[in-house]
């Protein structure tokens, strides 16, 4: 198993924002899965989404997770929402190294992304009623390839980092 920090969840649950913090914290470098994909491709997630939908995504992401697999060790790697809902990337995460997930309520969720364009699973009439239903659906996926679960609706970034910094110290 790799020596990486992955952090995973729901859309808006905070992983980008957790994890540059966290690699400050560490003084570890960060990847974004979404951005990884988006530099390869030389194109936004939803532009990806619009033109080769989304079963080309997943298989971008998998790949994303092979390549981080073999070439990057201790870092910060932060995941697209829907990553850990293939079950065939779970033992990919696994691999890649320790995997937390940031568990998050549909209505923090919504309350941070009502006025986001860039998720193009959420440009529905009812962004509210989509959060809910997706939510509780990969809800299991999540709990299922987590070795740490944080709820993270109440807690300032600070103190989210400071859980994760103390549970990689008693690893360490
Ligand atoms: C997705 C989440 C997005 C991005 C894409 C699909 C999802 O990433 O990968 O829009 O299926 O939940 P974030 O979780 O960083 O928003």
């Amino acid at each position: 198993m790799k020596d990486n920090i992955i952090l995973i969840g729901f859309m808006g649950c905070g992983k980008t924002s957790v994890g540059i913090r966290l690699s400050y914290a560490m003084k570890q470098t960060m990847i974004d899965t979404d951005k990884w994909i988006e530099r390869k491709q030389k194109m936004t997630i939803s532009e990806i989404f619009a033109s080769q939908g989304e079963e080309a995504f997943r298989q971008m992401e998998k790949q994303c997770l092979a390549e981080l697999i073999e070439k990057e060790n201790g870092r910060i790697i932060s995941t697209g929402g829907g990553l850990p809902v293939r079950e065939e990337n779970h033992a990919l995460l696994k691999e890649l190294g320790r995997v937390y997930y940031l568990k998050v309520s549909p209505e923090k969720v919504y309350e941070r992304l009502k006025n986001d364009t860039t998720r193009p699973l959420l440009q529905t009439k009812d962004p509210q009623a989509r959060i809910r239903e997706l939510l509780a659906y990969r809800e299991p996926f999540y709990e299922k390839c987590a070795d740490e679960i944080i709820e993270v609706s109440d807690l300032s970034f600070e103190e989210i980092i400071a859980q994760i910094v103390k549970k990689e110290k008693n690893i360490g």
